[in-house]
């Protein structure tokens, strides 16, 4: 089945100079960048995203972590775009990530582990329109 789903470059990543290089990893696995955007995240857009995880203990440390720097959004096309991006992305924590996956590459601990994805297609559909209109998806 062909999906769509958000996933996020996060600031860890960015301040690394490793934009390309994960980007470069979705499209040799097939799937199609079909929006994207560079930006800031702020508290309000961080607990529109995040809404399911406000008030768990690690809330705070997220949210210091995703506004404290420029990351990168997309929308990512593909059959079975969902499931297969998040084994792209390997595990959160990356200590548990499997070789080969962006977070065993990429990522230092589970805050600042690179990359997020939406984990579902309810998720997807949600967070897809927390970054994106229908007019900048192509
Ligand atoms: S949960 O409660 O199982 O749904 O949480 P989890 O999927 O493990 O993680 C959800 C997001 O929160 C981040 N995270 C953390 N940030 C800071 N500190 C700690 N301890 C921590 N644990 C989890 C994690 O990177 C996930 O971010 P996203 O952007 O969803 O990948």
């Amino acid at each position: 089945m062909v999906e769509e789903t958000l996933i996020l470059i996060k600031p860890d990543a960015v301040a690394a100079n490793n934009i390309g290089k994960i980007l470069a990893i979705y499209e040799a696995n097939g799937l199609k960048i079909i929006a994207m955007r560079m930006l800031i995240m702020n508290d309000q857009l961080a607990a529109k995203h995040y809404k399911e995880h406000i008030g768990k203990p690690f809330y705070e440390k997220l949210v210091t972590f995703m506004t404290s720097g420029p990351l990168v959004a997309a929308v990512l096309k593909g059959d079975n775009a969902i499931e297969r991006v998040r084994s792209i992305h390997g595990a959160t924590d990356p200590t548990q990530a499997e070789a080969g996956t962006i977070r065993k590459l990429f990522a230092t601990d589970k805050t600042r582990n690179a990359v997020h994805a939406s984990d579902s297609a309810t998720s997807a559909k949600r967070e897809i329109h927390v970054f994106f209109s229908e007019a900048e998806i192509f």
